[in-house]
């Protein structure tokens, strides 16, 4: 699980950690009980958009019109199916709709108006506008805290999930790289991945799926995602940072920031986080 590459004011590092570790727990409670992959990273993001203190769900900054607009994805690695939807106004939780559409199979990327009108004829409640909107809310440097997750299940499936608000102030219809397969998630069989940062460099660079694409046997995850956030910032000068998940459970994570919150878990260990 990451809670978004930027920086964080010192005093509120234990409660973003804090955040992580209550969706990892969501996310294992899941996979322990023999859930799917899918099931986990929907679990573990649902439990940080429900969190104000993350740039997902409740909490996520206004565009420039002073409105919260949402984006979310989620990639089922084993079946190779998406879901996603852009700049959604009403939906508390942008990645149980992502989940409902990749379900559906028609289509991968609903936006605005279509998306909740596929909400509502797919019995997810529209939230009014205004409850998305934090009543406390934070500096504008302490506006990011895009979220993802990537899981691996006993069946050896490999999921991933990114939700965000976007940047803040953006203009209204602004689509960030959460909404995008390859770019802010993807997932196969091999690898799942989320990642963080400045949409807009990270979509330039395709980052999720460069990720994958730069996996090698034998060369350790870490120095992969290490590899890819150098892509990043040679590329673009931007920021961000990536989770990357294989096959084997290995995890990795890397970021040009001053700080990423992750925390992880594996075989029902401890739980382990990082900033
Ligand atoms: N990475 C989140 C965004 O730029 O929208």
């Amino acid at each position: 699980m990451h809670g978004g590459a930027g920086p964080i004011a010192e005093d509120t590092v234990p409660a973003r950690l804090l955040g992580c570790r209550e969706a990892v727990q969501a996310g294992w409670m899941v996979l322990s009980h023999g859930g799917s992959a899918v099931d986990a990273v929907e679990a573990a993001v649902v439990t940080l958009e429900d969190n104000p203190l993350f740039n997902a769900g409740v909490g996520s900054p206004t565009n420039s019109d002073g409105q919260v607009e949402l984006d979310a994805s989620i990639m089922d690695g084993a079946q190779g199916a998406a879901g996603a939807v852009a700049a959604v106004k009403r939906i508390k939780n942008p990645i149980r709709l992502a989940r409902r559409i990749m379900q559906d199979q028609r289509h991968i990327l609903l936006v605005g108006e279509g998306a909740e009108r596929f909400a509502r004829a797919h019995g997810i409640t529209l939230c009014d506008p205004q409850d998305l909107i934090n009543p406390h809310p934070r500096r504008p440097e302490q506006q990011h805290g895009t979220v993802g997750c990537v899981a691996l299940d006993h069946a050896g499936r490999l999921a991933a999930a990114t939700s965000t608000g976007g940047i803040a102030n953006k203009y209204p219809g602004r689509v960030g790289d959460a909404a995008l397969i390859g770019c802010g998630t993807y997932a196969n069989h091999d690898s799942g991945v989320s990642c963080t940062g400045i949409g807009e460099a990270i979509i330039r660079v395709v980052l999720a799926k460069t990720v994958v694409d730069l996996m090698r046997p034998g060369v350790p995850i870490q120095v992969t995602a290490k590899q890819a956030i150098g892509i990043l910032a040679e590329q673009t000068g931007d920021e961000g940072g990536v989770i990357v998940v294989n096959e084997r459970g290995d995890v990795g994570y890397a970021r040009n920031t001053t700080h990423m919150p992750v925390c992880w878990v594996r075989d029902g260990g401890d739980l382990v986080t990082d900033i």
